[in-house]
Formats: structure tokens, sequence, C-alpha cells
């Protein structure tokens, strides 16, 4: 995933693999059932509904995390041959404004290592995808393609060692279409996912 160059993708391989011996701390509680909202810094972006129609998907969440099932089919009207680059960062929440962390990430070819199962986001959502062969042929370029999930439990959890603290906080996620050309098209989407870092 590009990870040599990213501090996001460094640092959570590494803390995951410490966090395989050392006990998880912090819980990423989504304030919000459906779990996505508009970004307030980007309001000229595309947002999930130019993205993907979930009327199918199911998020529920409960006392252990956000129980996903369904399918999704895309709609991002951007050509099949298109790279996909996707951007994250990690906001907290001050005083009363928002203020970038020292976490983010990008990720140069998305469909390229979206099933690759070292990626930091393996586990929280690719892995439990069950037309994978589809979904890696046609990735989420090719709009009408459908992605369908079998039930799994979302929980994000990490070790103390990554450097975030109890508070509110919010992944900012941006996704980019390039053409053949290398050029970006004026169709990027971004969404957020704001939620809370709690002792686990
Ligand atoms: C949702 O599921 C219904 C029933 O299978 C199907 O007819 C419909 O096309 C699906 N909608 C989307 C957006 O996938
Ligand atoms: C998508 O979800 C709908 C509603 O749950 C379901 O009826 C349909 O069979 C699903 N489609 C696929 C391809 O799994
Ligand atoms: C989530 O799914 C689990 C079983 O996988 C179930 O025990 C739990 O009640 C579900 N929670 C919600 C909120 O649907």
């Amino acid at each position: 995933m590009g990870c040599e160059t990213s501090v996001l993708c460094t640092l959570l391989i590494f803390f995951q693999i410490i966090g395989r011996s050392f006990e998880m701390s912090h819980d990423f509680v989504p304030i919000r059932d459906d779990l996505f909202s508009n970004c307030e810094e980007n309001p000229e972006m595309g947002y999930l509904d130019a993205f993907a129609d979930l009327s199918n998907l199911s998020l529920k969440r409960g006392a252990g995390g956000i129980n996903i099932s369904g399918n999704a089919t895309t709609i991002w009207d951007v050509d099949p041959s298109d790279v996909v680059e996707v951007d994250v960062s990690i906001l907290k929440f001050e005083g009363d404004k928002w203020i970038p962390t020292i976490i983010k990430g990008n990720v140069k070819d998305f469909c390229k290592t979206f099933f690759d199962k070292n990626t930091i986001y393996y586990s929280y959502s690719p892995k439990h995808v069950v037309n994978k062969k589809e979904v890696k042929e046609k990735c989420i370029t090719s709009p009408g393609t459908i992605l369908v999930w079998k039930p799994y439990l979302l929980k994000i959890s990490f070790s103390y060692a990554v450097p975030l603290n109890v508070g509110r906080h919010k992944a900012v996620i941006i996704y980019s279409a390039i053409d053949k050309a290398g050029v970006k098209r004026d169709r990027d989407i971004c969404m957020e996912i704001v939620g809370d870092i709690v002792n686990a």
C-alpha cells in the first residue's frame, strides 16, 4: 500500500505488530450509527451519495462495535482504467476546532492493494467481502459493481503505543481518481468518520 512512504502505514503496521503482544488499550467509537458524515473542510468534494448506493447495507451499532452486513453498489462516475488514490488523515477536536494529528497516510493505488492482507485496513472491511474475485477485477472504478459483505462486527482498537489520546477525533478519507494521462479528475469523494477514542 505504498507503506514505505506513509507515516500512517508505518506507524500502524508497527503498532499492530506490537499490538499482538501487548493489550489493546484504546477503542475508537464512532458517534454515528451509519459511521460516515460530510467533510466539513471539503464541501466542494463529492460525498457517499456520489460514490456508492448503500441502501442495501446495514450498519447497526451495539456495545461491541458496529455490525455490518449487506451490499453496496458503486456509482462513482469515473473510468474503469483510472487509478484510485486514497488519503487519510486523523484530526483531533481541541478547544473548539479540529487540529491535525501526525497521523496521515496515502495509498497510491487503492485497487491494487484493496485485498492485500498486509494493509492496515484489510481486517476492517476487505477481508469480509464475499465476492472478492469480481471486486478485485472491477474495483470501485466500474459503476454498478456490487460489493457483498458477509456479516461482521467492526471494532477499531489499537495499542497504547499509537500516539493518540482519549477524546474526540475524526478520520477524513478522500478518494481521488487519476485518469490514464495521469491527470486527477475533478471527482474527489470525501467522507469523515467522527468518533471518540476511549480507554478499552
Ligand atoms: C438492493 O436489493 C434489492 C433486492 O435484492 C435489489 O433489487 C436492488 O437492486 C438492490 N439495490 C442496490 C442499490 O443494490
Ligand atoms: C443485496 O442486499 C439485498 C438486501 O439485503 C438482498 O436482497 C440482495 O440479495 C443482496 N444482493 C446480493 C448480490 O447479495
Ligand atoms: C451484532 O452481531 C452479533 C453476532 O454476530 C450479535 O450477537 C449482536 O447482538 C449484534 N448487535 C447488533 C447491535 O445488532
